[in-house]
């Protein structure tokens, strides 16, 4: 148990990572009951790295015959609410899941996924970020999210907890390169991708998402720009600019509401710098070189 890290709950640690009390009430239920289906694909993501980005991604390729539409699910409802997360909504989805279709998404570790995710043939995608954004990404979502009377939540000190591994579902380098691993073993069911090279090939990484997902793009919808508006609909700009991002709210458990507008940030590769001193870089920078190294068969660079 640590009391340190977050403003709304201690974490507790389990299975070798750091959980609040209802995700890891969450995450043993599904351990222990989620029935996965063949045909199901799970986004996996730690915090911060991009999930609501993957999620509106996903939702809107596999969605796209409704992509003019005004009744885009993505225009009017949160990514979240889209694609709800595993441990989150688990009870809700036992009854609702098969009406809608199979996507659904998860902060679980991979060593800790239900057995029956890694035993069936459903397909996981992964997005993974830059340690240094990850840790200020996090810094400002814990201090918006973060009970008033826990007062100010000093950087320095997110920072030394982060670099022990103590952080929402880290360590982090555990989390990525738990899936990172497991996608050079079997690269049929995992897909890894980075937010960075996201944002810098949009175009490239969203065709091979699709084709992935089993829902590649023909020549016509590329000739027609698909990808493009796509890649427009699920922009940081777009969607931080929709009024339900702006001005509603999602209940990730009954208490605690998160506003929607807290996910919209900056959504910029390498904010870090206005936050973390040159000293903190190198040490995190060091640290994740020396996890990734240490670990012979990972052959992951790690920023
Ligand atoms: P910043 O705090 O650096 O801005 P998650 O969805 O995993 O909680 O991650 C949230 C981070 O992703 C935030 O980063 C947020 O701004 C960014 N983000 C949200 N939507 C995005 C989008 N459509 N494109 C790029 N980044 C996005």
């Amino acid at each position: 148990r640590n009391s340190e890290w977050t403003g709304f709950n201690d974490l507790f640690q389990y299975e070798g990572f750091w959980y609040t009390p209802k995700f890891l009430e969450g995450l043993i239920m599904a351990q222990e009951e989620f029935p996965a289906q063949p045909n199901d694909i799970i986004l996996c993501s730690a915090p911060k790295t991009g999930t609501t980005w993957l999620k509106a991604l996903s939702f809107a390729i596999m969605n796209r015959a409704c992509l003019d539409d005004t009744t885009n699910p993505l225009l009017l409802k949160t990514p979240h609410e889209c694609i709800p997360f595993l441990e989150i909504g688990l009870f809700q989805l036992k009854t609702n899941r098969y009406q809608e279709f199979p996507l659904l998404a998860t902060h679980i570790p991979f060593a800790s996924l239900p057995e029956s995710i890694t035993s069936s043939d459903c397909k996981i995608v992964y997005i993974c970020r830059d340690p240094k954004d990850v840790l200020v990404s996090l810094w400002h979502f814990i201090g918006n999210v973060r009970a008033k009377e826990k007062g100010h939540f000093p950087l320095e000190k997110a920072f030394d907890l982060f670099c022990q591994g103590v952080s929402l579902n880290g360590p982090y380098w555990d989390h990525v390169l738990g899936y990172w691993k497991a996608s050079l073993e079997w690269p049929e069911k995992i897909l890894f991708l980075k937010y960075e090279e996201l944002k810098k090939e949009a175009s490239f990484h969203v065709k091979r998402l699709a084709k992935f997902l089993s829902h590649p793009f023909s020549l016509d919808e590329e000739r027609e720009g698909v990808v493009e508006k796509i890649i427009q609909l699920c922009s940081f700009q777009n969607l931080s600019n929709l009024e339900v991002n702006k001005s509603g709210q999602y209940a990730l458990f009954a208490s605690l509401v998160v506003e929607n507008n807290r996910y919209f940030r900056k959504g910029e590769v390498g904010d870090w710098k206005n936050c973390l001193t040159e000293e903190m870089k190198e040490d995190l920078q060091a640290l994740m070189a020396f996890k990734a190294a240490s670990d012979t068969s990972s052959k992951l660079t790690m920023w």
